[in-house]
């Protein structure tokens, strides 16, 4: 096995086993870390000091040199327990995780802030230390070009169901790593059929589905050094990030039979879906709370959390955005009116709604979105008189699990519609490319009829040692079941009726063609359900023009490689490969690009256009990376959002008059296919690069 070529990747041995202390051996070839003093144990290890470095540091073949620095103070951040539940929703944790980021981010070289990192993770809540010196290695210069591993090699215990665990240590304490087995888990181990959410449990347990939305908001914290959450448009990205999400659930929705996710804006009304996650936290002492059903929100005051708030504290929240965006203009902290703009007003919106530190003015707007997480999260226990910690929905890593989920974010993107509907609708000409002309459309899966797609079940195997921090070592693996769709090509057939090359922006959309109740659906509602597929830019000579593309590259998903990955092989450093990985780890799951569809074929439509280069593109030097990928949801890193227009162009806003129906809003440019998914029952074992 390559040992780490890259003095950097040291780092990432502060993340394996995070609950064990640093003196115990990380990585396949027990790398220790050389501390300078005897300070850096706590209070617990250090009367053993010389008994620890006689036991653990002479089976080490890896010495890593550790700096002597000023011990930082870290004081507030070790205010939370190491057993305790931590979360970024709740205020108290994220003013800690923000010191610890500040603390990360200021030291001035790479040593340092090893040095630093090591310190503190001995002493901070690690779930907490995980997550800072995530979005630290991801902005730091010196260290964002190496690759984090997945959150679910960290934690497994947050994205499997607890029983693997204890049948895990078992298989390691019986069998050698060489014949060890995977543990199965079921497709359906949170629920039974009797409830209907079940249906798409498949699409919000996911395991790359949760990881994306972890790496989102690592990408994209909401709080932190101002320098690291002011990035190119986030507030309009937290908002285009999430209405994909909504959307793509609603369409699994329609194709297992459901409706589509009401909106959670009654927030005195009893919720409806109960939600028990069999995680158990096993690395942290709690189990994650279960939600029955019909449980009613209540005022929150628990100080143990440092939180007091009232539903009516959410009430004015909710009420005081939608005024500001009826009246079309926000007040910022100096009591000026901001201008809810056509571009930029979204934007301003997205960071008052999440609450970001951006946003223009917190008292006035409060902490709507992040308080909602924790008022559901806690419904069971808001005053703390059952001692109890949260549901999955308060933690970002978890929450995408529970149906609650999209009800909240059914309505924080209701909001967004809200104020989109007050905008300025697209004119003919700024949705047409005059002399440019789609006149085919097509979908190919090999070994299938034209314009159909495929999807089915996979089995995968997900390496679970590294953050199991039991004995004997080495890989015990989890076999788990997703869904998965059979890879395609798109066709398309372009005229240029000008004498010289044109660029555009190819634009692929999907939709139901059919609403719950399978009758056509007018353009208003079809809009905010089309997910996008595909976005790039092509070159068109004059005349015919043949584009193929593979449904593999696309605007939105990395692979499951990139969203599972090793920490020590296949990470040589340098080379452009895993240059800016970090961002390729954020993506939508390849695996997740297509919808469940149904056995016989679930009725879509195919949306494509080819916009305008010249309203288009973002001027700014082309990236060296070898990350094309996935900049639709994340961005670019360190350069602007890659695209001038709306996100959700051309579908983010109500259609001029006259236009009812999704063929009465095309304009030569476009062209609408439809096509169908064919969901196969079929489960295909998982493939022979999984097993190590
Ligand atoms: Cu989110
Ligand atoms: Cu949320």
């Amino acid at each position: 096995m390559a040992q780490t070529a890259n003095p950097q990747q040291q780092m990432l041995y502060l993340l394996e086993r995070p609950k064990e202390p640093y003196f115990i051996p990380k990585g396949e070839r027990g790398a220790v870390f050389d501390v300078p003093s005897n300070d850096y144990l706590t209070d617990r290890f250090r009367p053993l000091a010389d008994e620890l470095g006689n036991r653990f540091g002479e089976e080490a073949q890896v010495r890593i040199p550790v700096n002597p620095i000023t011990v930082p103070d870290i004081s507030l951040a070790t205010q939370l327990g190491r057993n305790e539940f931590f979360s970024l929703f709740i205020p108290y944790h994220r003013e800690m995780a923000g010191r610890l980021i500040d603390i990360f981010m200021g030291m001035r070289s790479y040593q340092d802030f090893l040095s630093a990192s090591l310190f503190c993770r001995e002493r901070v809540n690690p779930y907490m230390f995980v997550y800072a010196l995530s979005v630290a290695i991801l902005h730091r210069n010196d260290t964002k070009n190496i690759r984090l591993p997945p959150l679910s090699e960290i934690f497994p215990d947050k994205y499997l169901d607890a029983r693997v665990f204890s049948q895990a240590r078992e298989e390691a304490n019986v069998a050698q790593e060489s014949s060890r087995i995977p543990i199965e888990i079921p497709r359906d181990y949170t629920a039974s059929d009797l409830d209907e959410e079940h249906r798409v449990a498949y699409f919000r347990e996911d395991i790359g589905i949760n990881l994306h939305h972890w790496h989102w908001h690592l990408v994209y914290p909401f709080n932190g050094p101002r320098a690291i959450v002011d990035k190119d448009r986030r507030g309009e990205l937290f908002y285009y990030m999430h209405q994909q999400i909504q959307a793509r659930y609603n369409f699994e929705r329609f194709c297992n039979g459901l409706g589509r996710v009401k909106r959670l804006h009654d927030f005195r009304a009893p919720l409806p879906e109960g939600y028990f996650s069999k995680l158990d936290n096993t690395m942290a002492s709690r189990v994650y709370a279960s939600r029955p059903a019909g449980m009613v929100l209540q005022d929150i005051s628990r100080d143990v959390d440092q939180l007091v708030f009232d539903i009516q504290d959410l009430e004015r929240w909710r009420d005081r955005i939608i005024e500001a965006i009826h009246l079309g203009r926000v007040i910022n902290d100096k009591g000026e009116i901001v201008e809810l703009t056509e571009m930029g007003g979204v934007d301003v919106l997205g960071n008052i709604i999440e609450a970001s530190i951006l946003s223009i003015n917190r008292n006035l707007y409060g902490d709507m979105h992040n308080l909602g997480h924790v008022a559901i999260g806690i419904v069971h226990d808001p005053d703390f008189r059952h001692l109890e910690t949260y549901t999955p929905v308060a933690d970002p890593s978890t929450a995408m699990r529970d149906p609650v989920f999209y009800r909240l974010h059914a309505f924080v993107d209701e909001l967004f519609h809200m104020h989109k509907r007050t905008l300025p609708r697209y004119t003919v000409a700024q949705l047409d490319y005059p002399g440019i002309k789609v006149t085919s459309v097509e979908v190919m899966t090999k070994g299938r009829n034209k314009n159909e797609l495929a999807t089915y079940w996979q089995k995968r195997d997900v390496d679970l040692s590294r953050g199991v921090d039991f004995s004997p070592r080495g890989a015990v693996f989890a076999r788990i079941t997703h869904l998965q769709h059979e890879p395609f090509v798109y066709r398309i057939l372009v005229e240029n009726g000008s004498n010289s090359t044109m660029s555009g922006t190819v634009r692929i959309f999907m939709a139901p063609k059919f609403d719950e109740r399978k009758i056509p659906m007018l353009f208003r509602d079809q809009r905010i359900l089309f997910i996008e597929l595909d976005k790039f830019v092509v070159e068109l000579k004059p005349k015919t023009n043949v584009i193929e593309r593979a449904s593999t590259l696309n605007s939105l998903t990395i692979p499951w490689e990139q969203t599972f990955r090793d920490l020590e092989v296949n990470t040589p450093g340098t080379g452009a490969e895993s240059q800016a990985n970090n961002y390729c780890g954020c993506g939508w799951p390849e695996h997740m690009l297509i919808p469940k569809g149904a056995p016989g074929g679930f009725p879509c439509e195919l949306f494509v256009m080819i916009s305008n280069i010249k309203d288009d593109l973002v001027q700014q030097p082309k990236r060296q990376d070898g990350c094309p990928n996935a900049a639709s949801f994340c961005g670019l890193r360190d350069q602007k959002y890659p695209e001038k227009r709306s996100m959700g162009y051309p579908f983010d806003r109500m259609p001029r008059t006259g236009v009812d129906t999704l063929k009465q809003f095309l304009t030569p440019n476009m062209m609408v296919t439809d096509v169908s998914i064919h969901h196969f029952d079929r489960t295909e074992p998982p493939p022979k690069s999984d097993a190590k």
